[in-house]
């Protein structure tokens, strides 16, 4: 539940205590200056808050990706089988959200996960951005979600419904903080799923919570998290200012980067695709501190996820349960999945890439 205080847009939480993140103490990853050799869409990201980028992945690589992970929930023994479409249900698969988000299990450090992380052209993306490739990754999740239909897909749900929300917390939303990434692994058209964005949104919370005089506390999900969900008039009052709502469409191997202040959701796949990708997101390792880069390798070791933030070491596992019910899998009658062992199925190589992407090379 969300923390039951209130607060306007240009309050510095003080809390209880020291620990808890500010203005001062959460640093901002530096981003390039525009410069005539910096990339256009560099610009397109900044004005619309979203973009595209083209073939950064190989086809064999996003191929390889699928069967991975399809093999991954294939070793389960709760009989899903990717050929058997009765068993294309929650009861024959292991935990996700929103239809096929993974971030438990440690599939943030499946061999196949990191491969991705550590692809030169999703690197050099981030590196453009911010001027340098001393880069660190967050240990984010991966989506393989099934389509939702009776011709194609699943039957036991129903498509998710927008849930509107920025990925940043919102006492800090006047600045930058952080731009997430989607490595799209399977063709992304209108009906396939994905990334529902609002364009331009980023620019406009200033705006919108100081004419609403702060944000709701019920949106909230506290001082040391970066989330807000909006509710259906916050999310009006997106549309009235002229944000448009995109689905982001993108070939296999594009990556979709987008700021963390943009009013995003994401889409249930409702064609005849099934939706894969990797979560990705870097930040220089100049933002980080020692005490946070050592923890980022206790983090790593002990295989646990992190959230988008490669820095902070929030981890879905270390959650205070009674506040977040599935910080462990679980199972659709509600209990812990028993199948939750702390280690991914297939440990990923401690290659020079992975290791300064951990802050130890
Ligand atoms: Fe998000």
């Amino acid at each position: 539940m969300p923390p039951t205080a209130t607060a306007t847009v240009t309050e510095v939480p003080t809390g209880p205590t020291p620990a808890l993140p500010t203005h001062a103490t959460v640093p901002v990853p530096k981003r390039a200056p525009p410069s005539p050799t910096r990339a256009k869409w560099v610009d397109d990201l900044e004005r619309d808050g979203f973009v595209v980028i083209p073939n950064v992945v190989s086809e064999d690589v996003a191929l390889e990706f699928q069967e991975e992970a399809l093999r991954w929930l294939e070793k389960f023994p709760y009989g899903f089988k990717r050929d058997d479409r009765t068993t294309w249900d929650d009861a024959h698969m292991p935990y996700s959200q929103k239809g096929g988000m993974y971030n438990r299990y440690s599939v943030n450090h499946e061999a196949f996960v990191w491969k991705i992380r550590t692809q030169p052209g999703v690197i050099g993306a981030f590196a453009e951005i911010y001027g340098t490739d001393d880069l660190i990754v967050s240990f984010d999740g991966m989506n393989a979600s099934l389509p939702i239909n009776a011709q194609h897909g699943r039957v036991d749900i129903e498509p998710v419904p927008a849930w509107p929300h920025i990925d940043q917390n919102p006492r800090r939303i006047d600045r930058f903080e952080l731009y997430q990434g989607i490595a799209n692994m399977s063709p992304n058209g209108p009906d396939d799923g994905g990334l529902v964005v609002m364009r331009g949104s980023h620019l406009l919370h200033e705006r919108h919570f100081a004419e609403r005089g702060g944000f709701r506390p019920e949106g909230d999900f506290g001082p040391t998290e970066n989330s807000y969900r909006f509710d259906a008039a916050e999310w009006e009052w997106f549309k009235k200012a002229g944000c448009e709502t995109v689905k982001v469409c993108a070939g296999v191997g594009d990556l979709i980067i987008w700021d963390s202040r943009t009013v995003h959701w994401n889409a249930s796949p409702t064609g005849s695709q099934i939706r894969f990708c990797s979560y990705v997101c870097f930040v220089p390792r100049a933002i980080a501190t020692p005490a946070q880069l050592a923890q980022k390798w206790k983090v790593f070791e002990a295989r646990k996820g992190t959230s988008a933030f490669p820095h902070l070491n929030s981890c879905p596992v270390d959650r205070d349960r009674a506040k977040f019910p599935d910080a462990l899998p679980l199972r659709p009658d509600g209990s812990l999945d028993p199948c939750h062992t702390g280690r991914p199925f297939v440990d990923p190589e401690y290659t020079p890439a992975l290791l300064r992407l951990v802050g130890r090379g």
